[in-house]
């Protein structure tokens, strides 16, 4: 069995890692090669890294001719993302949606029955205003023309916030692909992890104190940790899980269930 996780060199995704190593080969890909470079040597065994920038075509296919040579592919996870405080808005929605929809695209040939794909959203994507013209854009990533779709909306990526937005767009995302997994035997899902103590979720509070408040106002008072995450996405790339699919597990400490329903996806730029 081989097991991918994209977006391992760091936080949630290293832990994801962490879980499937013992499971049997696994690959573990970034834009940074050296940190999974660092990643597979503390796993030791049966790990290989790669270098993969999801919003670079040839990455991609280098990805997936290697699981196409293995061709016995089961959990396949893309923890890859931005956040707010990381990039101007255009290149967060290239990377978290684009990317990660041209992702997809290029692995559905691939899948065999029992494969298993976990995209991470989050819980931001709760929170953006429901807005039917806005969603259809967010349905069509691939489009050449998704950011004059945004454009002609009126949508202000930095000032509305990009990163709700594109995690809006990965819910979406996997709901449209289960029937296309799921006639190849495969499932798909996502997860929506709330604030998590990563190296992402340092920078966003550094450079957005008011977050620290945020978290304590929260069911759990604290901040998730990353192993808290890969555990349910341990859960869901398992036989236990089996008839889960098209679907979106909320990993929050129950923060979505108190944000006030008058607040927008704009506000919560990160988590
Ligand atoms: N930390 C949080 O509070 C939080 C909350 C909700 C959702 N998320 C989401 O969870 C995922 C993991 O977040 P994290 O906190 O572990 O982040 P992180 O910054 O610790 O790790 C993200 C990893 O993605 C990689 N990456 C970035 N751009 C890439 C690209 N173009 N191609 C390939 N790899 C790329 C980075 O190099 C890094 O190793 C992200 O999608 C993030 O948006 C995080």
């Amino acid at each position: 069995m081989t097991n991918v996780v994209i977006g391992a060199g760091s936080g949630m995704g290293t832990a994801v890692a962490q879980v499937l190593s013992p499971r049997g080969h696994l690959i573990v890909a970034d834009l940074s090669l050296e940190s999974v470079q660092v990643v597979a040597k503390d796993l030791g065994a049966d790990v290989e890294a790669l270098a993969c920038d999801i919003t670079d075509n040839a990455q991609i296919e280098a990805l997936m001719g290697r699981i196409a040579e293995l061709d016995d592919l089961e959990a396949f996870v893309i923890s890859a993302g931005l956040s707010g405080s990381m990039a101007p808005g255009r290149r967060i929605l290239e990377v978290n949606l684009i990317g990660v929809a041209r992702v997809l695209a290029a692995v559905e040939p691939h899948l065999r029955p029992g494969s298993v794909g976990i995209c991470f959203a989050s819980m931001s994507g709760y929170r953006v205003p429901n807005n039917h013209e806005l969603l259809a854009v967010l349905d069509d990533p691939l489009s050449d023309k998704f950011f004059d779709n945004l454009d002609a909306l009126g949508f202000d990526l930095e000032v509305r916030g990009a990163y709700p937005v594109s995690k809006l767009g990965v819910h979406r995302l996997v709901r449209r692909l289960a029937p296309a997994w799921g006639a190849r035997g495969a499932r798909i899902m996502s997860v929506s992890p709330g604030i998590n103590d990563t190296p992402m979720n340092r920078l966003d509070e550094q450079n957005n104190p008011i977050m620290a408040d945020f978290v304590k106002s929260g069911p759990l008072g604290r901040r998730g940790r990353p192993e808290e995450v890969a555990s349910v996405v341990d859960f869901l790339t398992s036989d236990g899980a089996s008839f889960m699919t098209g679907s979106d597990v909320l990993i929050d400490g129950g923060m979505v269930a108190v944000i006030p329903e008058d607040s927008t996806g704009g506000s919560v730029r990160a988590g």
